[in-house]
């Protein structure tokens, strides 16, 4: 089987190829692997370039920033490499390896080897698919494990008995490809994913690497149904009980933030912080410190995690009645715009929705034509004062009351203390 690897665009696929035949040049076997390989036979857009060499990928690494005149990156403890175009595009390249588990959940062991070798350590036959570059062959097929077949037979299923006790990661990883292309978890591999479940097999992990996967379920477009399979699965008990979220409540969230997506204000934002907010922003503040200490949560994920709690009381501030334009642009201006995106999918009374898609539309876009530098003409020294000023009369302007640079100006001389 030959896959035409379209999905590449035609920049990225110059790239591979001139890998290939640097590889080819060195005498190497050099494939793309991985979610790229999956991704363009499933004819969705393909994300991160990997390529395997079975040889020395720093070499090819080397030879391909040289050529291109781009930037190589080279981690010799890991065998790899990673090039970076002079537009940007970017490359990572491993040399073939086998890997050895010392022991459950450990970090690898890692050392060369085929690229049997390195396709076998993988987690699940559709990830398992590799495609040479080599020339001539370029998007030959090498599919040792079935990967093509459980692509077509829409199966997540893992390459040996051992993969979920070697790498628990792998439950959460199971049930994120599982949601995102709607496959199902094939019997066999259900049925250990659950026996890895039973015998506590995400406590051998740190904790830390655990949720670093579970937080990937948050990047997906829809994470809602990835978190009730995994709740109904058990792999959601690591958190604890104080932890255990509302998934109801999560659904209903979901459905609301998705029709923003579109939203001019709303689109570019950190999805992924505003869902884990979601998630968690029925907790109490001491689990939620617990679990930043446990799973070593950044300061900015924690600063989130803890401004959803205050989030909702501003969500219940803006319901209320008799709030001018320029109320709503306080209450909201000094947050986030990913707390301001929870704060809308999280409420569903309609006046703050209103209110709240205002303040993203009409209030936060609305600027003085006047400055500081026209109040100290008019005799204005103290900057603490110009502050006061420009702010009330932002306050004005937002409340509709003043239309031109001269009507600003007059109101703010007017609120100079003499
Ligand atoms: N991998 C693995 N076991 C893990 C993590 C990763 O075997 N615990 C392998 C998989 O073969 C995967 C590759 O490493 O294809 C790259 O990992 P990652 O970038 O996480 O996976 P993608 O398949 O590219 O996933 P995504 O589409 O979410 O980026």
């Amino acid at each position: 089987m030959k896959v035409r690897l379209t999905g590449l665009g035609t920049k990225r696929a110059a790239l591979v190829r001139a890998a290939g035949r640097i590889a080819r040049k060195n005498g190497f076997a050099a494939y793309l692997v991985g979610g790229c390989v999956r991704d363009d036979i499933l004819k969705h857009e393909v994300k991160d370039l990997d390529i395997v060499v079975e040889g020395d990928a720093r070499q090819v690494g080397r030879e391909l920033a040289r050529d291109i005149h781009g930037h190589l990156t080279a981690y010799p403890q890991f065998l790899t490499a990673t090039v970076v175009s002079p537009d940007g595009l970017r490359l990572d390249l491993a040399t073939a390896r086998s890997e050895v588990y010392l022991f459950p959940g450990a970090l690898p062991q890692v050392r060369p080897g085929s690229i049997r070798q390195d396709l076998f350590r993988r987690d699940f036959t559709v990830n398992a698919i590799a495609a040479t570059i080599l020339p001539g062959r370029f998007g030959e097929v090498t599919d040792f494990f079935g990967g093509v077949e459980d692509l077509a037979q829409e199966n997540i299923r893992i390459l040996h008995d051992n993969s979920f006790v070697d790498d628990p990661t792998r439950i959460l990883r199971a049930i994120r490809f599982e949601q995102r292309f709607e496959f199902r978890i094939e019997p066999q591999t259900l049925e250990l994913l659950r026996a890895a479940l039973r015998s506590g097999a995400e406590r051998r992990v740190k904790p830390q690497r655990y949720f670093a996967e579970f937080k990937k379920i948050f990047k997906e477009a829809s994470p809602a149904c990835a978190l009730r399979r995994a709740h109904a699965l058990g792999a959601l008990n690591f958190l604890g009980d104080a932890l255990c979220p509302d998934l109801a409540w999560f659904s209903r969230f979901e459905h609301r933030i998705l029709c923003l997506r579109e939203d001019r204000f709303f689109r570019d934002r950190d999805w992924a912080s505003v869902f884990l907010m979601a998630f968690f922003h029925g907790a109490r503040p001491q689990s939620l410190q617990k679990m930043v200490e446990r799973f070593g949560l950044s300061r900015d994920e924690r600063k989130n995690l803890i401004s959803a709690g205050a989030a909702l009381g501003i969500a219940a501030k803006l319901g209320g009645r008799n709030l001018r334009p320029s109320d709503v642009h306080d209450l909201l201006n000094p947050l986030s715009a990913e707390t301001i995106l929870f704060i809308r999918a999280a409420t569903s009374v309609k006046i703050v929705g209103q209110r709240v898609d205002d303040f993203s539309k009409i209030y936060s876009r609305k600027r003085l034509s006047i400055t500081g530098d026209d109040l100290k003409r008019c005799g204005l020294e103290d900057g603490r004062e110009t502050g006061r000023i420009l702010k009330e009369t932002l306050a004005a302007k937002i409340n509709g009351a003043l239309a031109t640079r001269r009507e600003e100006l007059d109101y703010a001389k007017s609120l100079i203390l003499h």
